[in-house]
């Protein structure tokens, strides 16, 4: 298991009512980013928020964020999620045509390139991108709502895209996203994971704090 992970909750679960506040809870915790989704209604079936939401958000938020963009056609909003506050910016394969290049795109910006992968899509096609990007996002839920249940076959994908970078001597981060918590966190870092997002186990928890500080607790007890 590697040293470090990083832990990412998703403020998708957050109480919009009272997004200050939850904000700063983040803000005080052992969390290391903030992953915000950001979905069009168009590449899934929801509707989140825009680049104003997120220009907010980064304005209250202390930590880097982790934007995560569900979207068709992300190379027509690079530049406004940048100029927003995105200190990574992730996109969806199944979104584009011409992945090489928005990766270059969000290279330009300045930000840190990610590329996520749907369920049903096979990590074999990201081998021709894998030395580009800076993250590779599996998804372990279809995305498009918080709160599902994560899929499983994410774990040997997981060992997959391991064994893929390590032939190659590449360390992507390799985030998990979708039915994340405290429940399945080892294992999913077993797998070869490295970065772990985590909506409602945070954000729905009775104590949201106690659960990042034990998500990022994980696997120290073994550690040399
Ligand atoms: C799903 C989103 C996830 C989601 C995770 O479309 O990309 O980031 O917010 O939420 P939980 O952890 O509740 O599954
Ligand atoms: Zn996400």
């Amino acid at each position: 298991m590697r040293k470090n992970h990083i832990i990412a909750p998703s403020v998708l679960a957050a109480d919009f009512s009272k997004l200050g506040e939850d904000l700063q809870m983040i803000n005080n915790s052992e969390a290391d980013w903030l992953h915000v989704d950001v979905m069009d209604g168009r590449f899934v079936p929801n509707i989140s928020f825009g680049k104003d939401i997120v220009k907010t958000i980064n304005k209250v938020c202390t930590k880097p964020l982790d934007v995560h963009l569900m979207i068709e056609e992300p190379e027509r909003y690079i530049e406004d999620f940048r100029e927003a506050g995105a200190d990574v910016i992730t996109f969806h394969l199944e979104a584009t045509r011409h992945a090489h290049r928005v990766i270059q795109q969000i290279k330009d910006t300045g930000a840190k390139a990610g590329i996520a992968i749907n369920p049903h899509t096979n990590v074999n096609q990201l081998q021709d991108v894998l030395e580009d990007v800076d993250l590779v996002c599996l998804m372990s839920v279809n995305p498009g709502f918080g709160g599902q249940k994560f899929i499983y076959q994410t774990l040997p994908k997981l060992r997959q895209l391991k064994e893929m970078c390590e032939k190659r001597n590449l360390e992507p981060y390799i985030e998990v996203d979708g039915g994340v918590g405290l429940q399945n966190a080892e294992r999913v870092l077993q797998a070869g994971a490295n970065v772990l997002v985590a909506g409602s186990a945070v954000f729905k928890a009775e104590k949201p704090l106690e659960v990042v500080s034990k998500l990022k607790k994980i696997g120290s007890e073994s550690w040399v």
